[in-house]
């Protein structure tokens, strides 16, 4: 009884003693806003940094600024994203903003024909789209955050 006590108590300050290590997550506001708005992309898409993707769409913690199509464990890729990643394209700020507002549109412009796309959601609103961004911005290599 009194053994189970202690091992409790160790438990516990282990537990606590893990969270203090762990860093916390600091956005700035836009980027906030925009950790709202990514739960409208989590039905495709992964945000930790540290999980593969899934078969429905590829990670895209650290998108921001890395060139388009890169995760090797998301097999599926469409023509119009291996096309644009042939041709080096990277996810800026500009890029992204066109991208999420019609992925279908943006591919084609990119590739400067007709390809097949994969994305099939679109987010219109532009204050959103800021917002978004900001967000993928802010969480590039801050595993912390997601
Ligand atoms: C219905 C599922 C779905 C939703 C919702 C979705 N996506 Fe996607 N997304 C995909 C798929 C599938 C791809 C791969 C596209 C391709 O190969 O053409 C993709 C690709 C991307 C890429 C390029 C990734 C890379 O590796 O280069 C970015 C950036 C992206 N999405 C951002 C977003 C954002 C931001 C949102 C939310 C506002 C969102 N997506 C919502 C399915 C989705």
């Amino acid at each position: 009884m009194f053994l189970k006590t202690v091992l409790a108590g160790v438990a516990v300050a282990i537990v606590a003693g893990g969270s203090a290590i762990a860093a916390e997550c600091t956005l700035p506001a836009d980027a906030q806003a925009g950790k709202t708005i990514s739960n409208q992309c989590k039905s495709c898409h992964v945000f930790e940094a540290d999980k593969p993707s899934r078969p429905t769409a590829p990670n895209i913690h650290d998108v921001y600024g890395s060139k388009a199509g890169q995760r090797s464990d998301f097999p599926k890729y469409s023509e119009g994203m291996q096309g644009a990643a042939a041709k080096g394209l990277v996810w800026t700020d500009e890029n992204l903003m066109e991208y999420v507002n019609d992925p279908k549109a943006f591919l084609i412009k990119v590739n400067g024909k007709e390809v097949k796309h994969a994305m099939f959601f679109a987010l219109k609103d532009e204050q959103k789209r800021k917002e978004i961004v900001a967000f993928l911005k802010a969480i590039k290599g801050k595993p912390e955050c997601n």
